[in-house]
């Protein structure tokens, strides 16, 4: 896991004291320093180099000095109306999802191929799922806790956790599919999301390791979704399945299978 930038938790300027009193027991209970609002610029607020989670009236949101990053589904709704017209979805090819399928997603973010998923699977499947970054982790559990967008859809359940130390203690062949969708290195020009992204995500770059751990726990295959392939990506049985202007994905098969 990559070093996480400081986080602290605070309000937005319109706060009412109900508010205040919810960000200071979320901060409390999430061992996160709360600082007071008190009419100050986020500019104020930011610890160095670092994030603010901020309770608003509505909702919570991570500011960084590259901007905010509020929870929201974004292209997924897309892929989602996709999957219902029965036109299927990139993920759900790689994978061969189906239904009542257990999907490890081990890169959460923002949770957009967890949605399409946990659809693709529907109510009698599970995701589990991990996101290290605090910052990400908050925001999307969270929305998670709020938001009944997923309806007909699986469970999510996310944890606060590295992937490699989650798939070291996990028995063989104990999800159906396994999903890796790490930071990409370079932005994309149509993303202007990346940087604020960036500011909080886990960037530890895919490897090897993460590669033949995610096989092991596998029972059917791993997903992988990159910006570019890696030089040993055949010699770790990782096969091009699908690619579009953003992203390529890959799919090996389960060391089982
Ligand atoms: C490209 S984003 C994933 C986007 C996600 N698939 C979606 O559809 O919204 C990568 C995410 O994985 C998280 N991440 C990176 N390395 C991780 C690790 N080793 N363990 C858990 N989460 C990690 C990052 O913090 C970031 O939120």
């Amino acid at each position: 896991m990559t070093d996480l930038p400081p986080l602290v938790v605070t309000t937005s300027l319109k706060a009412t004291a109900e508010t205040q009193i919810r960000a200071r027991e979320r901060a409390q209970h999430w061992e996160i320093p709360f600082v007071a609002r008190d009419n100050l610029g986020i500019a104020a607020i930011l610890p160095e180099g670092g994030a603010a989670l901020v309770f608003s009236n509505a909702e919570m949101h991570v500011a960084t000095s590259h901007g905010r990053l509020k929870h929201h589904l974004g292209t997924a709704f897309i892929r989602l109306k996709s999957l219902d017209r029965g036109d299927g979805d990139p993920l759900v090819r790689a994978g061969d999802l189906r239904p009542g399928d257990h999907v490890l997603d081990t890169t959460f973010g923002l949770g957009r191929d967890a949605a399409v998923a946990a659809r693709a699977v529907g109510a009698t499947g599970r995701i589990t799922a991990l996101e290290s970054s605090t910052a990400l982790f908050h925001l999307a559990d969270e929305a998670l806790a709020q938001e009944s967008l997923l309806d007909a859809s699986a469970p999510i359940t996310l944890h606060h956790q590295d992937a490699r130390t989650f798939l070291e203690n996990q028995a063989d062949s104990s999800a159906d599919v396994v999903l890796v969708d790490p930071m990409f290195t370079t932005p994309k020009a149509s993303d202007a999301g990346f940087e604020i992204l960036r500011a909080v995500a886990d960037t530890t770059p895919l490897d090897r390791e993460w590669i033949r751990a995610a096989r092991r726990v596998a029972r059917r295959c791993v997903v992988v979704k990159v910006g570019e392939a890696q030089p040993w990506f055949d010699a770790e049985s990782l096969v091009r399945v699908h690619s579009h202007s953003s992203a390529t994905w890959y799919r090996a098969s389960a060391d089982g299978e």
